[in-house]
């Protein structure tokens, strides 16, 4: 099985969301709201969305949201909060390389890292193509990634976490630089002792990289931004937002 088959599981839910802060669902909203010109009734695809946390704000806000993941786990609690908050939002389980629609969308958008996952480069390229293949022409892409330059002055290769109920993560990177990819290791012990030992990998791809994939996949990089606030991109930002356009 591959690793983004298994990493986003209960222990993903319980623990490795925690870091999430309603605050910054708020701000990613209002910075996808801006980026993509969502207009009342736009109908937006969240792709992988994970818990729903960004359908779910955007679905409050009255726009036509679909969510689409593969991890049934976060599917599941994704409905759930739909339920509760009486939305109607729609949740899709589902392979983000095939997108079940066509010239669908005025707005995609893929964050919190959930792109470079396929150890093949035409796999990850398959997700940009089948995100060329669902907009509506004209429509937009914003993809929130990790800025690697910003990253590396704090880059810390291990890093030891304990959580309220006792439980430790134990989390190791390696960065192979000449392939492009990190290696993510991550190891759970809760109080009682039990171990879950996870992890996952990603295939970075830089700016000039990333516009060729959009451009394959028949979108242009309108703009690139170093912050949900619209500021211009450097080293000093460990993440970075690239608007495409469907042409
Ligand atoms: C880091 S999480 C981001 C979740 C959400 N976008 C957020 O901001 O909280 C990555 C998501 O990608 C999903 N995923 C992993 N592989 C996938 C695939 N092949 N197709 C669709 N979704 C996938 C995972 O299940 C997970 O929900």
């Amino acid at each position: 099985m591959a690793w983004y088959e298994n990493f986003f599981d209960e222990w993903y839910l319980k623990y490795w969301v925690q870091w999430i802060t309603a605050e910054t669902t708020t701000e990613d909203a209002d910075a996808i709201e801006r980026f993509l010109e969502l207009k009342p009734n736009s109908k937006v695809l969240d792709l992988c969305c994970g818990q729903g946390r960004h359908t779910l704000e955007l679905g409050q806000r009255g726009y036509n949201v679909v969510g689409l993941d593969l991890s049934e786990t976060l599917l599941a609690e994704s409905r759930r909060l739909a339920q509760q908050q009486k939305l109607p939002v729609e949740f899709l389980l589902g392979d983000m390389r095939q997108i079940p629609f066509e010239n669908e969308f005025d707005g995609i958008f893929n964050f919190y890292t959930a792109f470079g996952y396929f150890e093949k480069d035409q796999d990850n390229q398959a997700v940009l193509d089948a995100v060329g293949r669902a907009l509506k022409p004209g429509g937009r892409f914003l993809l929130d990634y990790p800025c690697l330059e910003g990253r590396m002055a704090g880059w810390k290769t291990q890093r030891f976490i304990e959580f309220d109920d006792g439980t430790v993560l134990l989390h190791s990177l390696h960065h192979d630089i000449f392939n492009q990819t990190i290696k993510n290791e991550a190891l759970y012990i809760t109080k009682d002792n039990q171990r879950h030992h996870t992890g996952f990998t990603l295939r970075h791809y830089y700016g000039r990289e990333l516009r060729q994939c959009f451009e394959k996949a028949g979108m242009n990089v309108i703009a690139v931004y170093g912050n949900k606030q619209g500021g211009q991109l450097s080293n000093k930002n460990d993440r970075m937002l690239v608007l495409g356009q469907k042409t």
